[in-house]
């Protein structure tokens, strides 16, 4: 569904010098899956992941999604193949000004949609998160979780095939976090949505995610699948973070 072939993303500094964000990221998400992409901040992990809707132009490289080549098509093209690719934000990225049901709607007045057509979609993405009676509130009113499932409906509107989550649950109430979670969860089993998800919770790969790439000083440095048990973790990072799964897991251990 989504294949990324040896990007390079660097970005002019202040300085002068460039700074390599990227170096030979590759990765191959099939469709389905909930692909995770983990590391710590600052190691490129936003970059890559927004390389896939072009919201970053590569240096070089290759973009296929869904079988097109990304950066052979026209800026016309480009806005068509993007209303496939919903994405969603750490911080939202909501209009204040609007309300609920019309932030929905703003994809779908872009992309030219008749107002009826409009309505039963609008309804629909509502329900799908649960908010049907947050239709006419503004943004101001909802709590983190509240919002962040308004982006969610928002980027399902135009009916995507790939939805990009950047840290969607980074600035949610850690109580909200499993709902959220289990909303991208439904939207991959039940509407056949493939998800890419930047994290850097080891909690949000481990519950919803089918395989993972580590990522460090911009360096894809490994790649697994979570259901194989056999995997053994080289990387001191990837090892990391499973050793801290292992802590968490005995601590839970220590409630059961
Ligand atoms: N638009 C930009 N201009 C300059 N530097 C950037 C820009 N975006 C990201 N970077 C730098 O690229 C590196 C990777 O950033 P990012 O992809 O945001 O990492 P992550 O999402 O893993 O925290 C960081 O050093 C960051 O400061
Ligand atoms: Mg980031």
């Amino acid at each position: 569904m989504i294949t990324l072939q040896q990007i390079d993303k660097a970005f002019q500094t202040p300085e002068g010098e460039p700074l390599k964000a990227i170096s030979s990221a590759s990765l191959q998400i099939e469709e389905g899956d909930i692909y995770g992409i983990i590391g710590f901040s600052g190691a490129g992990k936003s970059t890559l992941l927004r390389t896939i809707n072009l919201l970053e132009r590569p240096d070089s490289g290759k973009v296929i999604v869904d079988g097109q080549d990304m950066l052979a098509l026209s800026e016309k093209e480009l806005r068509q193949a993007r209303m496939s690719i919903g994405m969603i934000f750490q911080h939202f990225n909501l209009l204040n000004n609007r309300t609920v049901y019309e932030n929905v709607s703003f994809p779908l007045e872009i992309a030219g949609v008749a107002k009826a057509d409009r309505k039963a979609r609008i309804e629909e993405c509502l329900r799908i998160v649960g908010l049907e009676d947050k239709a006419n509130a503004y943004p101001a009113k909802l709590s983190g979780g509240q919002k962040q499932r308004v982006a969610i409906a928002r980027a399902l509107a135009n009916r995507p095939k790939v939805l990009l989550c950047d840290e969607p649950t980074s600035s949610v109430d850690p109580s909200t976090t499993g709902s959220i979670l289990a909303f991208l969860k439904e939207i991959n089993e039940r509407l056949g949505i493939t998800i890419v998800i930047v994290t850097h919770e080891m909690n949000v790969i481990k519950s919803i995610c089918n395989k993972v790439a580590v990522m460090e000083h911009g360096i894809v440095v490994e790649k697994f699948e979570m259901n194989d048990t056999k995997f053994v973790p080289k990387s001191n990072i990837a090892q990391f973070l499973f050793n801290n799964e292992i802590i968490l897991d005995k601590r839970e251990a220590a409630y059961v």
